[in-house]
């Protein structure tokens, strides 16, 4: 779906930019080198970064853990 209307800019594209590490609509138009033009689009995409950012912060404990485990593992006596 198209976000951005003057530039053309998908949910796809941002999301790109945001795994990139764009952390404002500023830094996701720069990462795209593109200006933007009336600047309506600005809340949807800084929406789009705070959202993907709670997804990551809620998965974080589930990472831990996941990583605990892979530590577990790489302890534990490996077979001859
Ligand atoms: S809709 Fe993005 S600059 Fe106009």
């Amino acid at each position: 779906m198209i976000v951005c209307i003057c530039r053309a800019i998908n949910e796809k594209k941002i999301n790109a930019s945001i795994d990139g590490g764009a952390r404002t609509a500023k830094q996701v138009y720069h990462s795209l080198g593109v200006k933007p033009k009336c600047g309506k689009c600005r809340p949807e995409i800084q929406e789009m970064i705070d959202n993907a950012l709670q997804e990551r912060v809620q998965r974080l404990p589930f990472l831990h853990q996941e990583i605990l485990q892979a530590h577990e593992l790489l302890k534990s006596p490996q077979p001859a």
